[in-house]
């Protein structure tokens, strides 16, 4: 009689498995959680705005910065913003999952290719920000870093 009750419980966990695993792949597939963007990650170059990398002003003493992350660089490499600039940064990888840290700041995200990854930072000290890749990407990972000037 105890089996009956077990094998009962059994199937009813199965069941509640599968509706719970089903309803998240239905979720997932109509809105990614987080409002995250999605990318195709061979077709990064044709399509925007990471067909056309660079710095953009979009208010007062705001940005917007669409960069892409490639083994082993930042394209732009070259970002300079007043003090005070709020940036919106808009990255992607373009191979492996790399990391984007701007030494000296809270901004620290893990760039991973498929994904669209939004942050912001604002900048009220001037100086050079050391930006860092911080996730493992291959030989060249060492090397792979840029410059933010804040003037
Ligand atoms: Cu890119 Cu480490």
């Amino acid at each position: 009689k105890s089996e009956k009750v077990w094998l009962t419980i059994s199937f009813g966990m199965i069941m509640l498995f599968m509706i719970a695993t089903g309803y998240q792949a239905f979720a997932l597939g109509m809105a990614p959680p987080g409002g995250m963007e999605l990318i195709d990650p061979q077709k990064v170059d044709q399509t925007a705005p990471f067909d056309n990398p660079g710095i953009t002003q979009i208010g007062e003493n705001e940005y917007e910065v669409v960069m892409t992350l490639q083994i082993f660089s930042f394209t732009p490499m070259e970002i300079e913003v007043p003090a005070g600039a709020t940036v919106h940064f808009k990255l992607t990888s373009k191979d492996v999952v790399h990391g984007f840290q701007i030494v000296g700041t809270n901004a620290n995200g893990m760039v991973m290719p498929g994904h669209v990854l939004n942050m912001t930072q604002t900048f009220t000290e001037p100086g050079e920000y050391l930006v860092l890749c911080n996730e493992y990407c291959g030989i060249g990972h060492q090397f792979m870093a840029t410059t933010i000037t804040v003037k």
